[in-house]
């Protein structure tokens, strides 16, 4: 079978510079969600109908096989013009053809699946070809949707748009879903015939279902399994409601699949995030991009995890952030930790509170528990970084690195300036500032000297 997406539309109704399509989902566009869909289905060829920002459009799909692409010149055609745009792509085809409005994100592939199977059985049981099945629903609102006029047989007579329909047909509950199965030699036997809508000017493939029916091709409906399926997507508002209805849809799944989501009103995983198993996600998180956290890893209240890899077991306390970094299995990050710019955390590393690492190689068991920035670094295992210590690594124009050996000590509040060394078993006290290389086992020490006066702190305060 082959596939077509609609997706030349300006989006009037979004109010914006940006193309209805391009708009974002769980930050991916509106149109990715179709594409995706119907990448389910292994069909043999899909085609895309744009006009409106085509070039963006087509970068979303760079690099994808079996895809190509029409241009549609007057982007307010309607939806009949952009089928006549892609005639190229089915005017041979001498089988079904699915036509899918680009605004539909919320289609479920098996709900394709099950009308490709009806119109099988409806073949071989009622020995009826249908020219065309539509996916329809029962919405309590059907403002702004297409509505479905049957006869008392069950068959679609005709479907009317919200501007063209009369009192009556308004209250009709089952609406066009915007998703199609036309056997293509009945759909070109018409779709030229198909005259501009007189309240719009637009031409709509729906027209062209009423001519099906009225030249007495059989026209059937197929119903939803779920409501929100046959939602499009025409303003921001409807934006809001399908992402939550896709947001709820990814956690549904990764629960199943034996991950533990509390309040998942609050969280926000998206759709390439992996979570391998008995991962804890705790309420307000949100897991970001091409991220995969291992067996048994918990991210705490209100962190971000983004572009990331959490190794098995792994410990991220609340409130912090990791991004395009790697840490390794069982390392605890945060509270109140921000790990970024391809950093590694090592084995069993604690980067506590307060604690920011960027671009920097931490090895195994290495503590930083409290308040430093540890900048274009390499930390060897088991070394302690105390609290309130700084790398310096920029002098105003330049970033440099240092060398953290293993089992060192850096004493809270030293202030390490880069470029350096620290040989292993280094010892730094507490409050030094090291701008020289120390050598393996050394001690340095860097502070000016202590000075105690006897009473003089009472005198000046009183
Ligand atoms: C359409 C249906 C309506 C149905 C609803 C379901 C028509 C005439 N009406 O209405 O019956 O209930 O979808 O959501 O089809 N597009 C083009 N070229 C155009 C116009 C639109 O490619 O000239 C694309 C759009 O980018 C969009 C899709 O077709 O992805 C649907 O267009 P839209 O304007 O959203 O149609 P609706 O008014 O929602
Ligand atoms: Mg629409």
């Amino acid at each position: 079978m082959r596939a077509l997406i609609l997706a030349a539309g300006l989006g009037s109704r979004f109010r914006s510079e940006k193309a209805k399509v391009l708009h974002t989902i769980m930050n991916k566009p509106v149109i990715w969600y179709v594409y995706q869909t119907i990448k389910e289905l292994n069909m043999q060829d899909i085609a895309i109908v744009v006009g409106h920002q085509a070039e963006e459009v087509r970068k979303i799909f760079e690099g994808e096989e079996n895809l190509f692409f029409f241009y549609q010149k007057n982007p307010k055609g309607g939806t009949a013009d952009a089928l006549i745009s892609a005639i190229d792509f089915w005017r041979d085809y001498q089988d079904y053809i699915l036509v899918i409005n680009g605004d539909a994100p919320l289609v479920k592939s098996q709900t394709i699946k099950n009308m490709q199977r009806y119109i099988h059985l409806v073949e071989e049981y009622e020995n009826i070809k249908l020219s065309a099945l539509i996916l329809s629903s029962f919405l309590p609102d059907p403002t702004g949707y297409g509505r479905v006029v049957k006869d008392n047989q069950g068959n679609v007579i005709k479907i009317v748009e919200e501007k063209d329909a009369s009192f009556e047909e308004k209250q009709i509950k089952e609406i066009n879903g915007g998703v199609y199965l036309f056997y293509s030699p009945h759909l070109l036997s018409v779709i030229f015939s198909v005259k501009p809508s007189p309240a719009s000017g637009e031409l709509y493939l729906t027209e062209a279902i009423n001519l099906m029916s009225q030249r007495g091709y059989i026209v059937r409906s197929f119903m939803a399994e779920e409501q929100a399926e046959v939602m499009g997507v025409n303003n921001r508002w409807e934006l809001a409601i399908a992402e939550n209805v896709i947001r709820l849809r990814i956690l549904e799944r990764l629960a199943k699949d034996g991950n533990t989501i509390h309040q998942p009103e609050t969280v926000w995983i998206e759709p390439d995030v992996i979570l391998e198993g008995n991962v804890e996600i705790e309420p307000g998180v949100a897991i970001m991009g091409n991220s995969r956290l291992g067996k048994g890893v918990r991210v705490g209240r209100g962190s971000i995890i983004q572009n990331s890899i959490l190794e098995e077991g792994v410990v991220v306390e609340p409130y912090s952030i990791v991004r395009d970094s790697y840490v390794k299995s069982k390392a605890v990050v945060g509270p109140f930790a921000h790990i970024r710019n391809q950093s590694v955390i090592g084995e069993e590393s604690h980067m506590g509170n307060f604690v920011e690492v960027k671009a920097s190689h931490i090895g195994k068991r290495v503590n930083a528990k409290h308040l430093a920035y540890i900048g274009d670094a390499n930390i060897g295992d088991r070394t302690n970084v105390g609290a309130g210590v700084v790398f310096a690594n920029y002098d105003g124009k330049r970033k440099y690195q240092s060398y953290v050996g293993e089992n060192v000590f850096i004493g809270s509040n030293s202030l390490i300036i880069a470029p350096i060394q620290l040989g292993n078993y280094s010892y730094i006290a507490g409050g030094s500032v090291i701008n020289e290389n120390i050598e393996e086992g050394a001690l340095a020490i860097s502070r000016a000297k202590l000075r105690i006066l006897k009473d003089k702190g009472k005198e000046k305060l009183t």
